[in-house]
């Protein structure tokens, strides 16, 4: 379903990566589960601040994430929601923004920067790619690292309850304009999951400063507010360059 077609115009300057705008399924990933939308919407005919789907408060005000709710759960407005479009909880679903652009870095390969002011707390862009299952993340990490390979695995673990859900995405083969995005140990943006139409959170990147015009767009690979302070530590040192740097690039705990 894609129930309000977002507006996103980025193509890939590299060779044998396909552009997608959203998500797409891959191995490990049932496609039931994928394809479930939520059913139910809000009945609100204003906006919605206090509804089944902000869960009691708004997630945004003015296009910009409320910063209690980086922790997520983050749930959007959706096709059966009786709100209209221009209803304030509806955002990442509307794409990214259009300043982005992607730049060679100095030792980083390829980032992601912006030609314009993104003032703190606004949508960015997804983190868009392959949905993969754990064990097919853990198969492509190894692959990657004995080919010393870039890694585009990104593995988000949400803690709900006693429960942990884990969502696993790859951008390496089929991805979006998130997949430029490097790491920093003190970063720029923060990753949230949210979702849209179904379970299936979308990783979605907010500025968590302003991000001057000509900055690098930068986030901590070991997960956004929502991640434990337990991360670990990958074999390929950092370039970040900041002073609290970890020397290594970080990743969730898988
Ligand atoms: C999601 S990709 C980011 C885009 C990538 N630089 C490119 O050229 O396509 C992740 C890979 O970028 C590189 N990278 C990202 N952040 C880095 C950092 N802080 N230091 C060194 N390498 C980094 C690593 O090779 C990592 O596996
Ligand atoms: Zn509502
Ligand atoms: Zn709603
Ligand atoms: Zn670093």
């Amino acid at each position: 379903m894609e129930a309000h077609a977002s507006i996103d115009e980025y193509e890939h300057t590299v060779a044998d990566v396909m552009y997608v705008t959203n998500n797409i399924p891959g191995p490990g990933v049932d496609s039931v589960d994928f394809e479930s939308e939520y059913a139910v919407g809000c009945p609100c005919v204003t906006d919605c601040y206090n509804c089944s789907c902000t869960r009691g408060s708004a997630n945004y005000f003015n296009a910009r994430i409320i910063d209690e709710k980086l922790t997520g759960p983050i749930f959007e407005c959706h096709a059966y929601c009786k709100c209209g479009p221009n209803c304030g909880n509806r955002l990442v679903q509307n794409g990214p923004l259009n300043c982005l652009i992607i730049r060679e870095t100095d030792d980083k390969g390829l980032g992601l920067f912006t030609n314009k002011l993104i003032k703190k707390g606004q949508f960015i862009c997804e983190y868009a790619g392959e949905v993969i299952g754990l064990q097919e993340a853990q198969r492509r990490i190894e692959i990657n690292k004995q080919r010393n390979a870039m890694n585009y695995v990104l593995v988000v673990s949400e803690h709900a309850g006693d429960r942990v859900i884990v969502t696993c995405i790859d951008p390496k083969y089929f991805g979006n304009i998130g997949r430029y995005a490097n790491h920093s140990c003190d970063p720029n943006s923060i990753l949230v999951p949210i979702r849209v139409e179904g379970i299936v959170p979308r990783l979605c990147l907010f500025a968590s400063r302003d991000i001057e015009s000509g900055e690098e767009v930068t986030f901590n690979y070991a997960g956004g507010a929502m991640a434990n302070s337990v991360h670990c530590l990958s074999d390929t040192p950092c370039l970040c360059g900041s002073n609290n740097c970890y020397h290594y690039l970080p990743h969730n705990q898988i």
